[in-house]
């Protein structure tokens, strides 16, 4: 996703051969790969049986393929970006994170040699140095992902999921691996939007709604106290726990995000240019990279705005959400609307709370699990819907599409909440905390129901611009 997971080595693996090379047969069908829709079973705090964890690995790899079964092979190895790494790391690298966790963590297992855990180790290469790995390719890394898949499928059978050990118990090792490969899918979205040369052609056999409200209503969440966070340990990640009381006082929050319409207002009202709206280090960073627009926005006349997805382009919409933006974009904007951007609890409780029953829920309209008629995730639309397309997800509040579509953009850097263990690895969270990174909710169109919840957090750079990110203000 936007972080990277600096995973620490423990343990050497033995053989100085990669043993996965004899022992497993070709896998990966080239051409266009299958899909599914991912389902989810989204109980709270529930533990997953160990068929369904089973089913929920196969899904995530067969999602993988599928988005890489249309790209080249030069495409797969080539950085398209700095910000990015190869694709062909990201495939290799979602293996070899399972191979660690699933098999050297959980089970002291080994398949490979401590060269190819080194390759893949982001905490050892920097993006800038994985073009110039010696990566598997295509072909081998899709036996070495079926060998290690293999393994893991075998340890799962004796694994105790109901014993002490905290990885295992109640599956949360298993979940983590599975929102692993699903935000690695989003990153490698992200890539092929960044993508050079030719365009990215992916079968979209998901058509969001046509319908959709305006731009502009702002709603009611009245102030006192909420339940932020979650005790859950089966499948929230460390950084969402502890729940924990918090008091804000009554604002109103957009009801939708922002549309490209509303930004196109604020591009040609000259606010890239009135120094007065911007951070200052944005405004640095605007004048010097020269940015006067959304990422992918571009005018081929006077007037008439255009943007690129996946290579190809189209007029922009002005209904849609407006998305790729940076986090001083979003804030230059909430201030020349009179406006200003969500603290993370204020959408958290907009998004999550249940004022009649008092408790929070997994999910804006619930906690059952997303459909296609309530939110737009799980990738296959490959764009965002239009704002207010999705009434039968909206929250308590009224509050429309807080789940799906872009992420948003909070006014909040990232930080523990009280009481925080940093859990399985400090890298995780721990060593993002701090005044550096903003925190972004709500997940995208190409985030996978597995990685997205009211609590989830994600965080970047303020400076970043490649995420499917937009933004929402509240007053
Ligand atoms: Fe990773």
């Amino acid at each position: 996703m936007t972080h990277e997971y600096n995973v620490p080595r423990t343990g050497q693996p033995d053989p100085a051969v990669l043993l996965w090379r004899d022992s497993a047969k070709p896998a990966l069908e080239h051409g266009r790969g299958a899909y599914t829709i991912l389902v989810m079973d989204t109980k709270r705090g529930a533990r997953t049986d160990k068929s369904t964890i089973a089913r929920r690995l196969a899904e995530a790899r067969e999602r993988t393929r599928f988005l890489l079964a249309r790209v080249s092979d030069e495409d797969l190895a080539m950085q398209h970006d700095p910000a990015m790494s190869p694709l062909i790391w990201d495939y290799g690298h979602i293996g070899n994170y399972e191979e660690l966790w699933l098999l050297q963590k959980a089970h002291g297992k080994n398949l490979s040699a401590r060269e190819l855990y080194d390759m893949y180790d982001a905490s050892l290469h920097p993006r800038a140095e994985r073009p110039s790995l010696n990566l598997m390719n295509r072909e081998d890394a899709g036996v070495y992902l079926d060998a290690v898949r293999g393994a893991v499928i075998e340890a799962l059978e004796g694994a105790d999921l109901d014993g002490d050990d905290p990885l295992l118990k109640d599956g949360f090792v298993y979940e983590m691996i599975v929102q692993h490969e699903a935000q690695h899918n989003e990153t490698m979205l992200q890539t092929l939007q960044l993508k050079k040369g030719e365009g990215y052609r992916p079968d979209a056999p998901v058509e969001p709604p046509a319908g959709g409200v305006e731009y502009g209503e702002m709603v009611p969440v009245p102030g006192g106290p909420f339940a932020m966070g979650t005790g859950d340990r089966a499948r929230a990640l460390d950084n969402e726990r502890d729940a924990h009381e918090v008091h804000v006082s009554g604002f109103l929050m957009d009801r939708t995000p922002v549309t490209n319409a509303a930004y196109l207002e604020f591009v040609e009202s000259g606010g890239y240019e009135k120094r007065e709206l911007w951070d200052p280090v944005g405004w640095k960073c605007i004048k010097q990279e020269r940015i006067s627009a959304p990422k992918h926005w571009y005018q081929p006349e006077p007037h008439s705005w255009w943007t690129q997805r996946f290579g190809f382009d189209e007029p922009l919409d002005p209904a849609l959400p407006v998305v790729h933006v940076s986090w001083y974009e979003a804030d230059a904007y909430a201030r020349w609307a009179g406006k200003r951007l969500p603290t993370e609890a204020e959408w958290e409780k907009a998004a999550s709370w249940d004022p009649t029953s008092g408790t929070g829920r997994l999910f804006p309209w619930g906690d059952e699990p997303p459909t296609p008629e309530k939110a737009n995730i799980d990738q296959l639309a490959f764009r965002a819907a239009r704002v207010g397309a999705y009434p039968a997800g909206a929250s308590a509040y009224g509050v429309l599409g807080m789940v799906g579509d872009v992420w948003e953009w909070t006014a909040s850097d990232l930080a523990p909440y009280p009481g925080f263990e940093p859990f399985p690895y400090k890298e995780y969270s721990e060593i993002f905390f701090g005044p550096d990174y903003k925190v972004l909710r709500g997940g995208s169109w190409a985030t996978l129901p597995s990685a997205i919840r009211n609590t989830f957090r994600n965080w970047d750079l303020p400076v970043r611009r490649q995420l499917f990110v937009g933004f929402r203000c509240a007053r």
